[in-house]
């Protein structure tokens, strides 16, 4: 551990342990912690507030706070403090398998929003007084700013919001992150001016996050890493669903709806994701940049080959592997990998500015294109909307994937009815599985329903769609989006019961 990391006088002075800046938190606060995918996010503070929080369970005593995230956090956090119960409302994009119980048992309020939208809505007021900020850095700098580590979120937000500010000065993660971030204040109405960001490597703001060093009540030093994410190599699916999008990008580029080198990419997490990231990798496209939200291992292959010559995120979340290269080269990625707050690489102005291509996976879409990213069944919640919604409406191209089948071929991911809408009709404008891709531009919900049965439905289910599309056209109360409201959610119900769909 070394103090070096720690350059200004009066944060030095704040210095103290993990279970000391625990106490400092009181229950029925709420807490902004810095976090973004399982990157950047607080690791011995909150399993210190989470052993004080079983200590008073132990006593029969209710302490429980609200947690304000940038999105997924890890173990360390979301799983240490939903596993004592100590979480009564948590906002937004979750993942952790405790939290995500806890959500659905009902133990605790979640609150799904627009990635981009979350520190406005703190700044409104809307989610309740912020009282505390929980923030990992790298290092204080002499002058008090801080050198933000792998993720940014909504800590510039946190920072300027909360009463007390704690901050975890981590030496376990590179220094040389230094110079990385972009940190632009997006200011709140009325007459806000544009933000000033025109291409997608364009800095705008400062390296630094300031806080006010009078609101800082600890300083607590850690050295730990970042939680690896794990990649499972493309499987079959995922092999032919970015077939089915780099077909489609290559007719697109011949057609010149897009310039040769693409549009700037936003991709979603997870291993399709990275399947379209090693596909473009492999293809014939030159100075390829990203405008995204989180960096994954598939990109920063295509930074390294030279496919790809900026990358614009709020976070870095990479496996093991990639994360020693990452830490090797970070002089070299730093050129052309930048951090910002996710109300700036998520913000609908700049996304349609820039004319995205957006790719981020659902869990079903029904036969007219409108898509479920969050709700198992209706009414499960699995992780959360994270950014899906501010690419997907503002994105030049925006496209949804999933393999057709879930559940062991149980469930039929192409169903008559969504069971809960994330993504309308209107900002869904292509479909893909394995089985084929639907264009759905331009097309009336008809001439969709059709598409998205013969291209993406699975073999199987699609006579029982060609049949609920042919009735509904022949019994429905009007034809525009014919549907038999009494049948549409047959599917689910049998699906509920243990069926097959
Ligand atoms: N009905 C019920 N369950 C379904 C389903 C469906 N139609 N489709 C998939 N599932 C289940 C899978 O069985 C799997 O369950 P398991 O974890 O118990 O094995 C789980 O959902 C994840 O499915 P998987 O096929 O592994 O997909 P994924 O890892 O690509 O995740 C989403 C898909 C939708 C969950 C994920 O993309 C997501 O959270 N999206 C919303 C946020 C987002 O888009 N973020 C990026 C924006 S920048």
């Amino acid at each position: 551990m070394s103090e070096s990391r720690i350059h200004n006088a009066t944060l030095r002075g704040k210095i103290m342990s993990a279970d000391e800046a625990a106490a400092l938190i009181n229950p029925g606060d709420n807490i902004g912690v810095s976090g973004f995918t399982g990157s950047g996010h607080p690791k011995e503070v909150p399993q210190a507030l989470a052993r004080r929080i079983a200590a008073a369970s132990e006593r029969g005593e209710t302490f429980r706070v609200g947690i304000f995230t940038g999105a997924s956090t890890a173990p360390e956090l979301d799983g240490a403090l939903f596993k004592v119960n100590g979480v009564s409302m948590r906002l937004p994009y979750q993942s952790d398998p405790d939290c995500r119980n806890r959500i659905n048992s009902g133990d605790a309020l979640y609150t799904d929003a627009h990635l981009s939208e979350v520190a406005q809505n703190t700044a409104w007021g809307h989610y309740g007084k912020l009282d505390v900020a929980l923030i990992e850095i790298v290092a204080i700098l002499e002058d008090g700013r801080l050198v933000p580590s792998t993720s940014v979120g909504n800590n510039p937000t946190w920072l300027d919001l909360a009463d007390r500010v704690i901050l975890e000065v981590n030496a376990g993660l590179n220094a040389k992150l230094e110079g990385m971030h972009d940190i632009y204040s997006v200011a709140l109405p009325p007459h806000r001016q544009p933000i000033p960001l025109i291409r997608p490597d364009d800095r705008i703001g400062e390296p630094y996050l300031r806080v006010d060093p009078a609101k800082v009540v600890a300083v607590v030093e850690t050295d730990c890493p970042d939680r690896d994410t794990q990649f499972s190599a493309p499987d079959e699916n995922s092999r032919l669903i970015a077939g089915h999008i780099l077909d489609f990008l290559q007719y697109e580029v011949d057609k010149g709806r897009i310039p040769a080198n693409l549009l700037p990419l936003q991709s979603g997490v997870g291993n399709v994701a990275n399947a379209v990231m090693a596909g473009l990798n492999d293809g014939p496209y030159e100075n390829l940049a990203a405008y995204t939200e989180v960096l994954q291992d598939g990109m920063l292959d295509m930074i390294r080959s030279g496919k790809l010559v900026c990358a614009s995120a709020t976070a870095v979340s990479l496996s093991k592997e990639a994360l020693v290269d990452f830490n090797a080269n970070l002089g070299d990625y730093r050129k052309c990998i930048i951090l910002r707050p996710q109300e700036v690489s998520n913000h609908p102005e700049i996304v349609r500015r820039l004319g995205i291509i957006s790719m981020n996976g659902m869990l079903e879409a029904d036969i007219y294109g409108n898509v479920n990213s969050t709700h198992v069944l209706g009414s499960r919640m699995m992780n959360g909307l994270g950014g899906s919604g501010d690419f997907a409406r503002n994105a030049y191209l925006s496209i949804f994937m999933t393999p057709s089948l879930a559940k062991n071929g149980m469930l039929s991911c192409i169903v008559p009815m969504v069971s809960h809408v994330d993504h309308t009709e209107h900002d869904v404008q292509v479909l893909v599985t394995e089985h084929g891709l639907a264009d759905l531009r331009g097309l009336a919900p008809r001439q969709r329903a059709k598409l998205v049965i013969e291209k993406c439905a699975d073999p199987k289910f699609r006579p029982a769609l060609r049949d609920y599309l042919a009735r509904a056209e022949k019994s429905a109360n009007g034809q525009q989006t014919p549907h038999m409201l009494g049948e549409a959610y047959d599917w689910h119900l049998r699906a509920l019961k243990g069926e097959s769909m």
